[in-house]
């Protein structure tokens, strides 16, 4: 396909990361470049063993994998095993992957593919802490307007947070690299709570999953049975939100999605709000927007997408 879009999924599974990446793998209009992985979720050798699992899982052996940053620009690496379990990939057995991690870490690769294809080209898709995707603006600005655009799973506004009560996981992990980021002034697709906590799974949406029979969908299932339950206790819901893959499915479909071009900051001083993505929703500030803040989501049309693509694998 002559218009495939280029991406690169820097990534730090996690359940939800897992099913964002079957997602991509199972699509043609992508054309994955490489997965760079980064410390979030679970530690750094985990995220990168776990990115490996799922790659073979997929029957994609021969998809580059990259390992990045071990913890964030400036604080102490937090991670999230009480929602994704030890090994950040609970709910199915994969077995240990065989296929090798590439020589080349996260943060060159990234440089070196976007420096290599034409302006426009490559849009990144972090679903985890932005500390690689901010080592490499910092390595290499001239890279920023060489950049299509970053679609970014992380903050959240009118939600609050998930980690601390004005912060997300990915953006409270390393603030700093979202600041850098934030105001890199590279075009920016934000997926934040207030949209991922309209994509929840539920029984029946798990149940089409595992209606399909493939050893994908099985182990797909399995995964989100695991992770949903730690969000389904907090909220209370049937079923927990499924953050990462709307990454995916935006460049897949974005009519599935709604949202607003907004100015977003990102609190790096105040211990309370650290990490709070600060979105200028109604444009109180007269800053510039930085970012298109997605805020709806066609919930029925986001899973029969993950359902019949991953029935593909
Ligand atoms: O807050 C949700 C995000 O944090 C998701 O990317 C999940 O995988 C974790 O990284
Ligand atoms: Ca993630």
């Amino acid at each position: 396909m002559s218009d495939r879009r280029a991406i690169i999924i820097d990534t730090d599974p996690g359940q939800d990361d897992a099913i964002a990446i079957l997602l991509a793998l199972a699509s043609p209009e992508l054309e994955i470049l490489g997965i760079t992985t980064v410390a979030g979720n679970v530690p750094l050798e985990l995220t990168t063993k776990n990115a490996r699992k799922i790659c073979e899982l997929a029957g994609r052996p021969e998809t580059p994998v990259h390992a990045g940053a071990s913890r964030p620009l400036m604080r102490r690496l937090v991670t999230a095993e009480h929602v994704h379990g030890k090994t950040g990939l609970d709910g199915p057995d994969l077995p240990e992957p065989t296929m090798p991690v590439q020589p080349q870490n996260a943060v060159d690769f990234i440089i070196d593919t976007v420096r290599a294809h034409p302006d426009g080209h490559v849009t990144l898709c972090p679903l985890g802490p932005l500390t690689n995707i901010a080592l490499a603006l910092i390595k290499a600005p001239d890279i920023a307007p060489k950049i299509a655009r970053i679609v970014l799973m992380g903050g959240g506004f009118f939600e609050g947070g998930n980690t601390t009560p004005a912060a997300e996981f990915n953006i409270y992990v390393d603030p700093h690299a979202a600041h850098t980021v934030f105001t890199a002034g590279v075009p920016i697709v934000m997926a934040p709570l207030d949209v991922t906590h309209k994509a929840l799974t539920s029984n029946a949406r798990l149940d089409a999953l595992r209606a399909k029979g493939t050893p994908v969908c099985d182990a797909a299932a399995a995964l989100l049975d695991f992770f949903d339950r730690y969000d389904e206790e907090k909220y209370g819901t049937d079923g927990g939100p499924l953050h990462d893959p709307c990454v995916i499915a935006y460049l897949l479909r974005p009519e599935l999605f709604s949202g607003r071009d907004c100015h977003v900051a990102i609190e790096t001083g105040s211990e309370l709000t650290m990490g709070m993505t600060v979105v200028d929703w109604w444009r109180v500030t007269k800053k510039p927007a930085n970012a298109n803040v997605l805020r709806e989501i066609d919930a029925t049309g986001f899973f029969d997408l993950i359902v019949e693509r991953l029935a593909r694998l």
